[in-house]
């Protein structure tokens, strides 16, 4: 009996002690049956990720069920996308733009922001004329200019500005305008002279306003867009800044047409390269 090692004898009567129940052992049999149950009891556990190994073959069967609503959607977006926008209308969709762009273009006309016809128009009232022309030029103390009167009057934009700068009452009772159309002062009121008012500039502004905006006049013409575009040069660079007086008046008169304008004599400018007579050019005449 005593061949056999003692820890070999410990471990038995462990075993028989485990079987019995245990709880008959002192000593070291206490963690040894523990340490065994716990082994035994982790076992199971250990064994029960292998047994569903088996549902695990079902698994992929709950995977590819998913999967067919992927499809799904291609159409179910396409359906979708064509309820937004239908295939039809993507070519008027694809136009928006281009159309956008094209219609902004007519509501903002090149003349709408043109400073020659925003300044102008300006002009027109603040100088004045509006009172006593109206604001659309459609008369009142002084004659009506819209509707092509005051090109009637005046063919030629110079002889306007002439008149203009000029009044009325220095020419009391004498004809003028194309045709002996009028006669100056024959309305009972007075043209106020602008000597002293307005500038250079401001007169070409004002008359390009009563004759392109109110009285429609043709700005196809020859020489209209050399004048507006010298209109335009001069507001940006500051030029034709200086108040209109007698010198300047009779340089006017120097342009002008004898036979619309009291005292003109149509010679031209003295010096057409350094000061050329202003407005579009007219049709002979200045070079006589
Ligand atoms: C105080 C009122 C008054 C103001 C301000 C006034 N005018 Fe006149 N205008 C007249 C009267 C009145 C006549 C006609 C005078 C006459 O009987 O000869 C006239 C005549 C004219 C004519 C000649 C038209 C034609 O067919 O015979 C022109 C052009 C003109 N005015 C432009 C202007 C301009 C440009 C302004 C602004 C800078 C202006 N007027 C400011 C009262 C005015």
């Amino acid at each position: 009996m005593t061949e056999i090692p003692e820890h070999l004898l410990k471990r038995s009567k462990a075993a028989k002690g485990k079987s019995d129940g245990g709880g008959s052992d002192d000593g070291g049999a206490g963690p040894e049956s523990a340490s065994s149950g716990e082994a035994s009891s982790s076992a199971p556990v250990a064994a029960s990720p292998s047994t569903p190994a088996a549902p695990a073959v079902e698994f992929p069967n709950l995977d590819p069920t998913p999967e067919p609503p992927k499809p799904e959607p291609s159409y179910v977006t396409a359906s979708k996308a064509r309820n937004r926008i239908p295939v039809w209308a993507l070519p008027v969709v694809a136009a928006l733009p281009v159309w956008a762009w094209s219609y902004a273009g007519t509501m903002q006309q090149p003349e709408v922001e043109d400073p020659v016809f925003i300044e102008s128009a300006e002009l027109y009232t603040s100088a004045g004329c509006a009172g006593c022309h109206g604001a659309g030029g459609g008369g009142g103390t002084g004659y009506q200019l819209s509707d092509g009167e005051v090109i009637t009057t005046f063919p030629e934009v110079i002889d306007q500005m002439a008149h203009v700068a000029r009044g009325s009452q220095a020419i009391q009772g004498e004809t003028y305008g194309a045709d002996g159309r009028r006669v100056s002062g024959e309305s009972g009121a007075a043209m106020p002279a602008q000597l002293g008012t307005l500038t250079r500039l401001e007169l070409e502004l004002v008359i390009f306003h009563e004759r392109a905006t109110l009285s429609g006049e043709d700005m196809d013409q020859p020489g209209y867009e050399d004048w507006m575009e010298h209109m335009r040069e001069q507001a940006e660079s500051g030029g034709g800044e200086e108040l209109l007086d007698e010198e300047y008046l009779d340089f006017l008169l120097l342009c002008a047409n004898p036979d619309v304008t009291p005292g003109a004599t149509g010679e031209g400018s003295p010096d057409p390269e350094e000061q050329p007579c202003p407005g579009p050019p007219q049709e002979g005449g200045e070079e006589a």
